[in-house]
C-alpha cells in the first residue's frame, strides 16, 4: 500500500478562514426557484410557498452568503419587475436559459427565504442589459431607509427595514460570447468602473466584486484580469473566478486532479491582482470572490438539455439537473481543499448552486428532497473549518495525468481554531485503484484525540442518489484513524474523500 505523510502545526497559518466561503448561489434557472425552493401547493410548503423540507437541507448544508438572481439570468434581468404586487408582475422571456421567468419569486420573497435559512443576500447587478443607473436605482430601493421615492417603493412593499445588502457583483461573466451585453475588458472595466464609484457615492459601506473571468480556459484570461483591475483596482475588493469541471472523455484520472487546475487558477489571479495593484500604486489588496465553482457536465446541457424554438419557453424546465456521483463528490471536496488552501486570498467564493440545478439537493414536485453526494462534503467542511487554514508539508507519491501532467496522490488541507483548540483536516486519495496510509505528525496541536471522521468512498465510483435510491450514498465512520505518540494514522481508500476533527 502506497504512503504519504503530512505535517500539520498551528504555527503555520495561510490565514483566517472567512465564512463567506461557505457561500452558495441561487439563480432563476430551470427548476431552482420554482419547484425547487418554493412550491406553494408542496406539502411542506409554509404559508409563504417555501418547501420547509428544503430549507432544513439548505440549513444543514451550513451556507453563509448566497448569491443572486444570477448568474446568466442576471444580464437580461430588470429588477423592478420582481418587487410589488404579485398580480402587477410582468412575465418575461428569459433569454439565457430560453424560459419564461413569471417574477412570482423575487427580492421581497427571496430575502425573506434568507432568513429561514439563516444566510446573507449578495446580489448582482445587471452591467449586459443596464447600466449604472440601474444599478443605482436597485441599491436605493434595498440599502436606503427612506424618505426616496424608490426606498418608500419598498417600504409600501411591505418592507420596511432597509435589506442592507453589502455584497455587490458587478454584472456576471461580462468575458463570456454567450453573455447578454458581453463587452471588451476595456469596455467592461470602463462601466464597472463608473459603477463602483456610483454605488459607492450611494453607500460608501458595499462590497464590490468585479467580473474576472469565467473559467481559466477562455482565451482572454490573464489579460482580462489584467484590463479590467486596472480600470477598477480601486473601487473594487474583489475579482471573480468561475470554474466548473467534468470528466471528459473516460479520463477520471485527469478529473480527480481538477483542483489542480483550480489552484493554478487562483495563483494566476492572485499574481495578476498584485501586479496591478503594484502598477496603479495602491496600498489595498483585492481578493478573489469564486463566486461560481461546481463539478458540471456542461457537455450534456449543450448537447441535450438545450431549450430553442420561437414558441417554446417554458416555466422551470428541468435544465442542468445533474445526479452526481462518489467520483464527483471526491473532486468537489477537493475543490473545497483548493479554496482553503488560498484562504489568505479566497475571501468569498459561492458553490453553483444550491438546488436541483448543478445542486447539492434535489427535489420532486409533490415528493421529496435528497442528498445529492456533494452535500455530504460541502456541510462536513462547513462545519468543521473553522479559524485559520493552516500551511502543511505534504509528502505523497504521484501520478500521470492526460491533462495536468504528474500530480500528487493525495491532496489535504489543515485547520486550526484558536478559540476553541480544535482542528480539522481535510484529505483525498485520488488513486483509482489503491489505497493509501497516511501519517501526520500532529505533535504541534498538542494531546489531541479523533473527534469525528468521515470518508465517501464507495466499490462503485459512478454509484449516485436519485430519487428511487436517494440514500445510496453517504459518508462513513473511517475507523482506521487512530493517534499514538502525536502521530495519526490514517488509510484512505481509493477515489476517497475524507475529514478529520481532532480536539
Ligand atoms: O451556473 C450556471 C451558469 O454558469 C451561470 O448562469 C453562469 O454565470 C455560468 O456560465
Amino acid at each position: 500500500m502506497p504512503s504519504a505523510r503530512l505535517t500539520i502545526d498551528p504555527h503555520f497559518t495561510i490565514g483566517r478562514i472567512d465564512r463567506r466561503v461557505f457561500g452558495g448561489f441561487v439563480e432563476h434557472l430551470g427548476r431552482h426557484v420554482y419547484d425547487g425552493i418554493y412550491e406553494p401547493t408542496h406539502p411542506t410548503a409554509d404559508a409563504e410557498g417555501f418547501r420547509q423540507d428544503v430549507i432544513e437541507l439548505v440549513k444543514e448544508l451550513g451556507v453563509s452568503t448566497i448569491r443572486y438572481p444570477g448568474g446568466n439570468f442576471v444580464s437580461g434581468f430588470r429588477w423592478e419587475d420582481s418587487v410589488g404586487p404579485r398580480d402587477q408582475r410582468p412575465t418575461r422571456l428569459d433569454l439565457a436559459w430560453h424560459s419564461t421567468e413569471t417574477n412570482e419569486v423575487g427580492l421581497h420573497e427571496f430575502a425573506s427565504w434568507l432568513d429561514k435559512v439563516d444566510s446573507d443576500l449578495m446580489l448582482a447587478v445587471n452591467l449586459g442589459t443596464r447600466g449604472t443607473l440601474e444599478a443605482l436605482d436597485l441599491l436605493e430601493y434595498t440599502n436606503i431607509k427612506g424618505g426616496t421615492a424608490l426606498s418608500d417603493r419598498r417600504v409600501a412593499n411591505g418592507r420596511t427595514d432597509a435589506f442592507g445588502v453589502k455584497m455587490w457583483c458587478l454584472g456576471n461573466e461580462m468575458d463570456g460570447p454567450w453573455q447578454l451585453g458581453h463587452r471588451s475588458a476595456d469596455d467592461y472595466g470602463k462601466i464597472a468602473s463608473q459603477t463602483a464609484k456610483a454605488m459607492r457615492q450611494l453607500d460608501p459601506s458595499v462590497e464590490l466584486v468585479v467580473c474576472g473571468s469565467s473559467s481559466a480556459h477562455m482565451p482572454t484570461f490573464g489579460e482580462w484580469e489584467r484590463v479590467v483591475l486596472t480600470h477598477t483596482y480601486e473601487d473594487v475588493d474583489y475579482i471573480s473566478c468561475h470554474a466548473y469541471y467534468e470528466e471528459k472523455n473516460g479520463d477520471l484520472g485527469s478529473f480527480l486532479a481538477s483542483a489542480v487546475d483550480m489552484d493554478r487558477f487562483i495563483e494566476t489571479v492572485v499574481a495578476t491582482a498584485d501586479h496591478v495593484k503594484a502598477v496603479v500604486g495602491s496600498e489595498k489588496t483585492v481578493n478573489i470572490s469564486f463566486d461560481e465553482w461546481n463539478v458540471w457536465y456542461i457537455e450534456r446541457y449543450h448537447g441535450v438539455d438545450k431549450i430553442e424554438g420561437i414558441d417554446n419557453w417554458p416555466v422551470a424546465p428541468r435544465l442542468l439537473e445533474d445526479v452526481y456521483s462518489v467520483a464527483d463528490a471526491v473532486v468537489f471536496g477537493n475543490l473545497m481543499i483548493s479554496l482553503l488552501k488560498h484562504a489568505d486570498r479566497v475571501t468569498s467564493a459561492s458553490l453553483a448552486q444550491l438546488v436541483n440545478v448543478i445542486a447539492p439537493i434535489m427535489t420532486e414536485p409533490g415528493g421529496p428532497a435528497w442528498k445529492q453526494t456533494t452535500f455530504f462534503p460541502f456541510a462536513i467542511t462547513s462545519r468543521l473549518a473553522t479559524g485559520q487554514a493552516l500551511e502543511l508539508k505534504l509528502d505523497a507519491p504521484t501520478y500521470a495525468t492526460e491533462v495536468y501532467g504528474e500530480v500528487p496522490l493525495v491532496d489535504a488541507v489543515a485547520t486550526h481554531d484558536p478559540e476553541t483548540g480544535r482542528a480539522a483536516v481535510f484529505l483525498v486519495n485520488r488513486s483509482q485503484d489503491e489505497a493509501i496510509t497516511l501519517t501526520v505528525d500532529i505533535a504541534g496541536l498538542g494531546d489531541v484525540s479523533v473527534l469525528e471522521s468521515h470518508t465517501i468512498a464507495d466499490d462503485d465510483v459512478y454509484a449516485k442518489n436519485t430519487l428511487a435510491e436517494p440514500e445510496r450514498v453517504a459518508p462513513r465512520a473511517n475507523d482506521t484513524a487512530s493517534i499514538d505518540g502525536g502521530l495519526l494514522t490514517i488509510t484512505l481508500p481509493p477515489v476517497s474523500w475524507s475529514a478529520l476533527a481532532l480536539g
